[in-house]
């Protein structure tokens, strides 16, 4: 019998890293497979969006007052559930949550990893049929094991991820992840209903030639920010342009076209939001991360976003993030800020 072992699925991938650490113990491998799990579950609902009850509000408000879709629920559910019953996560933190939560059982309290996620985002775009996400963040716990997991497990500033990654359920469906090793895509096969290395050693373009911001918001950024948008919009073909605006909403739709194309991702704090939007934790963090380890860059416009020291779980943030030579570019624009 000849087996086809040119195609490698995510599992085979992570174990296949594990044989290069004599000393790995398999527990991350078996939190990207609990994570590769839910997001299968996920898609299938996903995917089903239209046709059954699961479109529209759930009617309750989460902790930022935003409203929450049934999809939300669902897809944090799913996290909630393979993770506490797996034996690789001692706790978790999530957009829909108020506060992190604790496994707090003897396997998950000897777990050495925490594990942060926007379970569905883009969330105001499933009703529309266009491309939603999930981001997810892991960290090693900083208090002993055998102990519950605590909040200073999650506060851990970005630097510290040991993985980060996120699946798009578009087109076709990906997970992304990256470690400090590298950021390496698998595309779902519905066939066999594995990831499947589809994108290895993914970098970033050091220049693109898309730039995604809401220009809706553009009377309500920095002068910093507007001289950006501005010299994107003046580019010609001389100086690499002429640029191409592309905003679909969903972040993880953006930044993934951006980082495989070559691009800048902007949502940066507006009048209405002096904070910004995005949540550093468990949005802007994992794609700094995956960003940086693919080459290019993330600020929070006078920051690097992964030396930010976060003080709470669903802190906000201003964030740009993208190619290496388009951040040198926006951040002499904000220099006009200071
Ligand atoms: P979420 O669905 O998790 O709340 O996140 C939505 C986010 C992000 O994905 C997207 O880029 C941004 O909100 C869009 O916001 P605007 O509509 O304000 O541009
Ligand atoms: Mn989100
Ligand atoms: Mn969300």
């Amino acid at each position: 019998m000849i087996i086809n072992r040119r195609v490698q699925t995510l599992d085979e991938f992570t174990i296949q890293q594990m044989r290069d650490f004599p000393h790995a113990t398999g527990e991350l491998a078996g939190l990207l497979r609990d994570i590769g799990l839910s997001a299968k579950r996920i898609n299938v609902e996903v995917n089903k969006a239209g046709l059954v009850d699961i479109l529209g509000d759930a009617g309750t408000i989460n902790v930022q007052g935003e409203d929450v879709k049934k999809l939300d629920i669902y897809a944090n559910n799913q996290f909630m559930g393979v993770l506490k019953h797996g034996i690789s996560c001692a706790g978790i933190a999530s957009e829909e949550l108020d506060d992190f939560i604790a496994f707090d059982d003897p396997v998950s309290n000897n777990s050495k990893y925490v594990c942060l996620f926007d379970p569905l985002d883009g969330s105001g775009n499933i009703d529309v049929n266009v491309s939603i996400g999930t981001i997810f963040s892991v960290y090693r716990r900083i208090t002993a094991l055998g102990t519950p997991a605590t909040i200073d497990d999650f506060l851990q500033p970005g630097i510290k991820q040991i993985a980060a990654g996120y699946v798009v359920y578009g087109s076709s469906t990906m997970l992304v992840y990256a470690t400090r090793r590298g950021v390496n895509g698998f595309t779902l096969d519905p066939s066999i209903g594995e990831f499947t290395m589809s994108h290895s050693n993914i970098q970033c373009p050091p220049t693109g030639r898309i730039y995604s911001v809401n220009h809706g918001n553009y009377f309500q950024y920095s002068k910093g920010v507007q001289q950006y948008i501005q010299r994107c919009q003046q580019k010609t073909k001389a100086d690499g342009g002429p640029y191409t605006q592309r905003y679909i909403g969903s972040m993880v739709a953006d930044v993934h076209r951006n980082l495989i194309k070559g691009g800048i991702f902007m949502y940066p704090s507006t009048i209405d939001k002096p904070k910004g939007k995005l949540r550093l934790l468990y949005e802007c963090n994992p794609f700094a991360f995956i960003m940086e380890v693919a080459g290019g860059n993330a600020t929070n416009g006078t920051k690097r976003i992964l030396d930010v020291e976060p003080t709470e779980l669903h802190q906000r943030s201003s964030f740009f993030v993208g190619s290496k030579n388009m951040m040198e570019e926006l951040e002499e624009c904000l220099n006009l800020d200071l």
